[in-house]
C-alpha cells in the first residue's frame, strides 16, 4: 500500500515561501507602525491643541489682569477713554468736538475770571495729568538712567554644568536683562512745582536721589530739584518749574495796622515774606533763636526789618522790646527809635547783654516753679536781641576778654532764654565756627546768598546742600532770598523776605514813637465841662 509522504520538517522553505512570509510580516509591521504613528499623531495633535489653548488662555488671563490693574491704577485715563469711546459710539465725534470746545471755552473764561479758584479745582488736575503723560512718563526713564538711578539686574551665583559626554564644563548662557527702573507712582503739579512720586527699586536708597538732585534738575532743565522721602522706599522728586520769588515781596502796610492792638499780633506766626510755593512766609518770633548767614549785600537787613514791621503794634504797646547791637553803627541806627536798647561798640554791647542777662535771672527767680513758659505781658515783654554782624563782635572787634564775655552772654541767652521770653537773632557774613563759636545754639538757621557750598553746610548743617539748599547759587539780583532748614522743616524751604525800604523804616519809627491812643492805656476819661462853667485860663491853677 502506498501512503502519501507528509512534507518533512527538514525540507527547507522555498524562496517564494520565505518572501511571502517576510512580505506578510513587513506588511503587518508597516500597518502597525502606521497605526501607532497615526495614534501618536493624534495624541500629539491633541496635546498641541491643548497646549495652544492653555497658553492662549494663560496669556489672555494675564493680559486681562494687567489691563485691569492698569485701568484701575490709571483710572482717570480709563474713564476718559471709556467716556470718549461711548460718546463717539452713541452721539458721534462731531458732537464730542463741539462739547469739548465749549468746555475748553468755559475753563478759559474761568481761568481769566478767577485764577486761584480755577487752579484749585481744575487747573492743577489737568496740569498734573498732562505733565505726567507728556513729560514725566516718556522722559523720566531716560533721566533716571542718565543720572545713574537704575539698578543693574545682577545675576546670582553662576551654575556650572558638567556633562560627562563633553570634555568641558559649560555655564548656561544668560539673556541680558534690563536694568530695574524706579516706577512713577503719581505726578502732582502745582503752580510752580511738580512733585513726581517714585517707588525705589531694591538696592536704592533715598540718599542716592538726594545726591543726584542737581543732575536731575539739569536733566529736566530747571533751576531747582528737591528730593523728599515719603516712605522708606518712596521719594518725591520735586521740580521747580517757575521761580515765584523773582519779584520783590511787599512788606506789610503799617497804616493798615494802626488800629490793631498789640495783643492781636500772633507772635508765633509773624509775616516775614513769601515762600517759594507762593504762600506767605510766617515764622515764630518767640521760642526760638535764629542765625542768618549771608554774604555782604545778601539782604540780611530785610530779614531783620520785615518781622519787626509785622509786629509793630506789639512793640508799640510794650509787649515786645527790641534791642539792637549794630557794630557797623549804620544799619540799625537808621531806625534807632525802634530799639529799646542800642549798642555799637563791644563795651556797650556787653553792657546791653549784661543788662538782659540780669533781667532774665530776675525773671527766672520770679517765675521759678510757677510756670514753664513765661507769658508775654507788658511787665514781662518779649525781649528780642537783633545782633547784626555777630561775627564781628565775637571774633574781630574789641579785646579778647570782652569778646569772650559777649560770647558767654549770648550762650546764656540762647540756652536759657526761650521759655523766659528772650529771642536772639544773629546775622553773620562768615559763618565759620571761629567767627560764631555759638552757632550751634541757634536752632533756626536761614542761609541767604553765600560765596561757597561749604558756607551752606556751616549755616544749615551737613545735609542741607544735598537736600536742595543751594544757597551758593542764589543770584546777586535776588537779595532777601534764602533757605530755611532745620527745626521742624524737613526739606529746605526757599523764602524771600519782604523788602523794607528806608522810608518804611522811618514810618515804623513814627508808628512806634507816636502811637495811636490806646484806650486801654489812657488815664480815666475827663468829663467835659457843663455849659456855662467858667473856663479857667490856660495854665492857671484851680
Ligand atoms: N527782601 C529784599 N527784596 C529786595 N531787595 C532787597 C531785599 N533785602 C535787601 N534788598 C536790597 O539788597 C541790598 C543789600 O541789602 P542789605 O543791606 O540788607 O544786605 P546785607 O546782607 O545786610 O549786607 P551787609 O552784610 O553788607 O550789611 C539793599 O540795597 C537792599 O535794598
Ligand atoms: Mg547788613
Amino acid at each position: 500500500m502506498i501512503t502519501a509522504a507528509a512534507p518533512s520538517a527538514d525540507v527547507p522553505l522555498s524562496v517564494n515561501q520565505i518572501l511571502a512570509v517576510g512580505g506578510a510580516l513587513l506588511a503587518v509591521a508597516v500597518y502597525l507602525l502606521y497605526k501607532i504613528g497615526h495614534y501618536l499623531a493624534k495624541v500629539l495633535e491633541a496635546l498641541a491643541t491643548a497646549a495652544v489653548v492653555f497658553i492662549a488662555l494663560w496669556f489672555a488671563a494675564k493680559g486681562l489682569v494687567l489691563a485691569a490693574v492698569w485701568a484701575v491704577r490709571h483710572w482717570r485715563t480709563t474713564t476718559t477713554v471709556t467716556v470718549v469711546s461711548a460718546w463717539c459710539w452713541w452721539w458721534g465725534w462731531l458732537s464730542l468736538l463741539l462739547t469739548l470746545t465749549a468746555v475748553a471755552a468755559v475753563l478759559w473764561v474761568w481761568r481769566i475770571a478767577s485764577l486761584p479758584s480755577f487752579d484749585r479745582w481744575a487747573g492743577r488736575h489737568l496740569r498734573s495729568w498732562w505733565q505726567r503723560w507728556l513729560v514725566y512718563a516718556p522722559r523720566m526713564p531716560r533721566w533716571l538712567r542718565s543720572c545713574g538711578l537704575t539698578v543693574p539686574d545682577r545675576t546670582g551665583a553662576t551654575v556650572i554644568q558638567v556633562n560627562p559626554l563633553r570634555r568641558t564644563a559649560t555655564a548656561p548662557r544668560e539673556r541680558p536683562r534690563r536694568d530695574q527702573l524706579p516706577r512713577i507712582l503719581s505726578v502732582r503739579s502745582g503752580p510752580s512745582w511738580d512733585e513726581v512720586k517714585v517707588r525705589l527699586v531694591p538696592g536704592q536708597t533715598p540718599e542716592d536721589f538726594d545726591t543726584a538732585a542737581r543732575a536731575l534738575a539739569v536733566a529736566r532743565g530747571v533751576n531747582r530739584c528737591q528730593v523728599r522721602e515719603l516712605a522708606p522706599n518712596v521719594v518725591s522728586i520735586d521740580y521747580q518749574r517757575r521761580n515765584l520769588l523773582d519779584a520783590t515781596v511787599t512788606a506789610p502796610d503799617l497804616n493798615a495796622m494802626a488800629g490793631l492792638s498789640g495783643d492781636a499780633i500772633d507772635l508765633d506766626r509773624v509775616l516775614s515774606g513769601a515762600t517759594e510755593y507762593g504762600t506767605e512766609w510766617r515764622q515764630s518770633i518767640r521760642g526760638s533763636h535764629t542765625l542768618i548767614g549771608g554774604a555782604t549785600g545778601a539782604g540780611k537787613g530785610s530779614l531783620m526789618w520785615a518781622p519787626l514791621l509785622s509786629i509793630a503794634p506789639a512793640i508799640r504797646d510794650g509787649l515786645v522790646r527790641v534791642n539792637g547791637i549794630d557794630p557797623k553803627g549804620m544799619e540799625l541806627a537808621y531806625g534807632r527809635d525802634v530799639f529799646h536798647r542800642y549798642a555799637v561798640t563791644s563795651r556797650d554791647a556787653l553792657a546791653l547783654l549784661d543788662d538782659l542777662v540780669e533781667q532774665m535771672e530776675t525773671r527766672k527767680r520770679e517765675h521759678a516753679g510757677t510756670t514753664r513758659l513765661v507769658p508775654i505781658t507788658r511787665d514781662t515783654p518779649l525781649e528780642i536781641v537783633e545782633f547784626d554782624e555777630i561775627g564781628a563782635l565775637l571774633r574781630y572787634v574789641g579785646d579778647r576778654k570782652t569778646r569772650e564775655a559777649i560770647t558767654e552772654r549770648i550762650a546764656l541767652l540762647t540756652t536759657q532764654g526761650r521759655a523766659l521770653g528772650y529771642t536772639v537773632r544773629g546775622y553773620v557774613q562768615e559763618p565759620t565756627k571761629d567767627t560764631v563759636p555759638v552757632r550751634e545754639l541757634f536752632p533756626r538757621r536761614i542761609c541767604l546768598r553765600v560765596a561757597s557750598k561749604s558756607h551752606v553746610g556751616m549755616v544749615l548743617g551737613d545735609q542741607a546742600y544735598d537736600r536742595g539748599a543751594w544757597a551758593n547759587r542764589i543770584g546777586e539780583s535776588e537779595p532777601g532770598v534764602g533757605y530755611l532748614f532745620g527745626e521742624g522743616v524737613r526739606e529746605p524751604l526757599r523764602v524771600r523776605a519782604a523788602w523794607v525800604s528806608d522810608e518804611a523804616i522811618k514810618e515804623l519809627e513814627r508808628f512806634l514813637t507816636n502811637p495811636a491812643p490806646d484806650p486801654a492805656r489812657l488815664p480815666a476819661p475827663v468829663l467835659p465841662f457843663r455849659p456855662g462853667t467858667p473856663v479857667l485860663p490856660a495854665g492857671g491853677a484851680a
